[in-house]
Formats: C-alpha cells, structure tokens, sequence
C-alpha cells in the first residue's frame, strides 16, 4: 500500500567523505510480513557507519543512494505487517543488520525492523540507553559467550579498547556473565574501565600489555581489533581464545596457525538475535549501564560521526532522533 506519507531522514549522496549527509525526504516505508515499521526515538553512532561512508566497508549496508544509515535504534512500534505477533505501541529496541541486504538505516523518523530482530524495551531504560546498548553489548556477547566459549562463571576476560563503545561495555557483559573483566586501554579510558568494574586495567601506552596481563585468560577480547592471537597466545590458558572484531589476511593466517595449537581464534560478527536482545533487556533492567560520551540531534550526526571517526570519545555516541530534525 502506497500512503504517499513522507520521512525525514540524513542521506549520504555518495562514498568518500564525511561531509555528504543532508536532511532528505522519502517515502514512509511500509512493513510487509515478518516487519514492523518502527518510530525511530534513538540511535547511536558505530564505527560502521564511518567506515560505509568513507568506502572502506560498502558491504556491510546496501549500496544504493541516498544511503541511510544508523544500525542501533530504540522507538515505538506505529505499522505492523501482515501476521505479526508485535503491537502498535510496543517500545522495542534492537540494531538493522551489517548486511549488504540493509536499506534501512536509522537516522531516519521511521525504520522497517524484522518482527524476530527487536526485543520491548524495557519500561525503566531510555531510549537512548537502549539504542547505545544494543550493538556493543550483543557483540561483546557473542564474541565472549558464543565464540570464545567462556565457561559458565568464573572465567577471566581480557578487553582492549576499553575507552570506545564495544570495550567499555564489554566490561560490564562480562561481569553479567559471572567472569572477571581486565582491560587494555589508554587515558581516559583507564579510569572508566575501573568505574565500571574491571579488576585490573592495563595502560597500553605505559606498559608492556603482554607482560603486565598476568596471563591465564579463557577469553582474550580484542574489541579494538588491535593486535593478533599470535602476541596474546601465551596469555591464554590451554583451550582459551582471542577473538577479535575485525577479519583481516592476519587473523586468517593466525587461524590456520591455531590448528596446531593449544589455544584458539575466532571473529565475531554480530548478528540481531532476539534471545540475545531479551537477555540484553534484562541486564538493562537490572543496571547494567553503557557509558555515553555525547549525544547529537539527528541532523548534525555527522559532527557524531566525525568524533568517533576522531577516536574524541569515551564510551558511545548517542543520537536523539524523534526530537533532532
Ligand atoms: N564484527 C562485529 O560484529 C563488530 C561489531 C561492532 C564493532 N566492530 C568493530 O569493532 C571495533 C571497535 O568498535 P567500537 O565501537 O568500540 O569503536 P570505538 O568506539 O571507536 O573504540 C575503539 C577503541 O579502540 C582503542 N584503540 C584505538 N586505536 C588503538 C590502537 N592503535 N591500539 C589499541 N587500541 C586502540 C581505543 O580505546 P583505548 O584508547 O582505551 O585503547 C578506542 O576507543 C571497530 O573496528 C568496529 O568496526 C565490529
């Protein structure tokens, strides 16, 4: 059904710089089966939405223009498709896929989510605690519980880039998961990662992260996709794992290395899954908190992006959305 209803949204023209996006007007995308269409309240800046934008990572959004971009989202539930189990005025939140399929980007007033890639936000929680939350958390979970196959509880993590969205709140995932978090960071970082719980903090730009990490890690966490399971793997214990966030040539090379190993690699890519986002819900209920370095009205989020694309930032970057254009 065509309603002839228009959004707003910021557009990107082209690849190349982080100077295109501009205020456009679309069509109201209508939700078909299996979709919602959602009132976009919050989102939050991702290095993904940088690296899309420069060129350097086309894959991960569909390449058609106008790009809308924006993964994470918080809103409220205003169109439904056919069959669907959700309710007009649902809070839900979640993020769109990093996928070539996503035409759906949330800096925009409205977004079309799967029915099975949110989960209700949780009464108590923000909007934008919620948006923020998603992308990080969901990774640093997947990464530590699914890929390096943390046992039940008890376990020790090993964070870097505890200053930046995944890292700082990868701290605080891992004390959910009942393990004992030590961070890999620099400056400002340092103190946030202690305040939110990390045992030991490491300063890479002062010390030696190899030899200070005291060793014995179930799960070596490289958020920042900084270094390689080859200089951490003394550091893990017999049948841990590294894990990182960033394929490259290195981590592959590392990968067929490990198969002779004690010790394992892996990469994460995050994938929306409703059990993960209700679990994420609950941790958010029950005070887990993401730090947020700044928020920005939807229509400068390019000044966001240009900040995190800066390395400028201390835990995540925020966009308010329903009060931003
Ligand atoms: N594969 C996936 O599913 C997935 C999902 C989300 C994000 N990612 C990727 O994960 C990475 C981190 O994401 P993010 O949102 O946390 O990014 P971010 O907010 O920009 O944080 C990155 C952090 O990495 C640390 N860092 C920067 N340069 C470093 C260096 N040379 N050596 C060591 N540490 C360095 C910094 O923290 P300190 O100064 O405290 O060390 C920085 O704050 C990005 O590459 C992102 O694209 C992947």
């Amino acid at each position: 059904m065509n309603t002839n209803k228009k959004m707003r949204a910021i557009g990107l023209k082209q690849y190349g710089s982080l100077d295109g996006f501009a205020p456009i007007e679309l069509s109201l995308p209508e939700p078909r089966k299996g979709e919602v269409r959602v009132r976009v309240h919050a989102s939050a800046i991702n290095p993904a939405d940088y690296k899309v934008a420069l060129g350097e990572l086309k894959f991960v959004h569909a390449r058609n223009f106008p790009m809308i971009l924006g993964y994470d989202f918080s809103g409220v539930i205003e169109a439904l498709g056919e069959g669907s189990e959700w309710n007009i005025g649902d809070a839900v939140f979640g993020f769109l896929p990093y996928a070539p399929s996503n035409a759906r980007g949330a800096f925009a007033e409205a977004l079309i989510a799967k029915t099975n890639e949110i989960t209700l936000k949780p009464t108590g929680v923000s909007h934008i605690q919620a948006a923020v939350a998603a992308t990080p958390a969901l990774t640093a979970l997947q990464a530590i519980r699914d890929i390096g196959k943390l046992p039940h509880s008890g376990g020790r993590v090993l964070v870097t880039g505890i200053s930046g969205g995944v890292g700082s709140t990868a701290i605080g995932v891992i004390l959910k998961l009942q393990a004992v978090p030590v961070g890999v960071g620099s400056g400002r970082g340092i103190e946030l990662a202690k305040k939110l719980g990390a045992t030991k903090v490491i300063d890479r730009q002062h010390q030696d992260v190899f030899k200070s990490s005291e060793g014995n890690f179930d799960v070596i966490f490289d958020a920042a996709a900084a270094y390689r399971w080859s200089q951490w793997k003394a550091s893990l214990r017999s049948g841990g794992k590294y894990v990182t966030t960033f394929p490259s040539v290195p981590l592959f090379l590392d990968k067929l290395k490990s198969l002779i190993a004690t010790t394992g690699v892996g990469f994460v890519g995050v994938k929306s899954r409703q059990a993960d986002l209700q679990l994420l819900g609950k941790w958010l209920e029950s005070g887990l908190t993401i730090s947020i370095d700044s928020t920005f009205a939807v229509r400068d989020v390019a000044k966001g992006i240009e900040k995190l694309h800066r390395g400028d930032i201390l835990g995540r970057v925020a966009v308010d959305v329903i009060n931003g254009f």
